[in-house]
């Protein structure tokens, strides 16, 4: 599959098809806040969705953004976030005016079919200065098809294996869904031209 219809993710908002919402913030969310590793900087939310996030961040001194193609998912974050910080656009075609240092992808990547995967890493790498951070949730679907689709980790260690990967990985987080969430921070590479001498 290589698209999603239009109106796909619209239709599920208006319909009140989110089962993927969360009742409150993720667990892992919770814990990178907790332990510092997510700490207050520029920060793009792709995605974003209905997510409570965005607004946590923005609460906390973030300098977030939020970004969806959904009309719905836009408008509610814009009522959180101001109009300014909830933008309405295409992750795989959407460019910030400055870099930011961190992405928080909250079951972005496994909302796009697996043939938009190349497009939106290089996305990632774009919008991150180098040496920024981009948390991120593998979703473990186990099975074929989706949304969501199943980001199997070698899969994913190979889509991103220009990126620095922690040593190892924590606990993944359940979904009521029946899936896992396997946290990561991945470290964009920082180019050689760039590394002090
Ligand atoms: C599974 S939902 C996750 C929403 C939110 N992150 C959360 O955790 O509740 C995926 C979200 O990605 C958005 N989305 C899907 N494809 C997109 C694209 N190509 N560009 C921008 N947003 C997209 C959808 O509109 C939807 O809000």
């Amino acid at each position: 599959m290589t698209a999603l219809p239009d109106d796909f993710w619209e239709s599920r908002f208006q319909g009140s098809r989110t089962p993927w919402e969360r009742p409150g913030i993720n667990p892992a969310f919770a814990a990178w806040r907790a332990s510092g590793d997510l700490a207050p900087c520029r920060i793009l939310v792709p995605g974003a969705g209905r997510s409570p996030e965005p607004a946590a961040l923005l609460a906390d001194g973030f300098d977030a953004v939020a970004l969806d193609l959904a009309d719905s998912a836009v408008s509610f974050q814009a009522g959180r976030l101001g109009a300014g910080r909830s933008i309405r656009a295409d992750v795989t075609a959407w460019m910030p005016d400055a870099p930011f240092d961190a992405v928080y992808d909250q079951t972005c990547l496994c909302a796009l079919p697996p043939a938009l995967w190349p497009a939106y890493e290089a996305q990632l790498r774009r919008w991150l200065r180098p040496g920024g951070r981009l948390f991120i949730l593998f979703m473990q679907a186990g099975r074929e098809g989706g949304p969501p689709f199943d980001c199997p980790l070698p899969a994913m260690r190979s889509l991103f294996s220009t990126w620095q990967w922690p040593d190892t990985l924590g606990e993944g987080v359940a979904h009521g869904l029946g899936t896992i969430e396997q946290p990561a921070i991945l470290v964009r590479e920082t180019p050689p031209s760039a590394l002090p001498p």
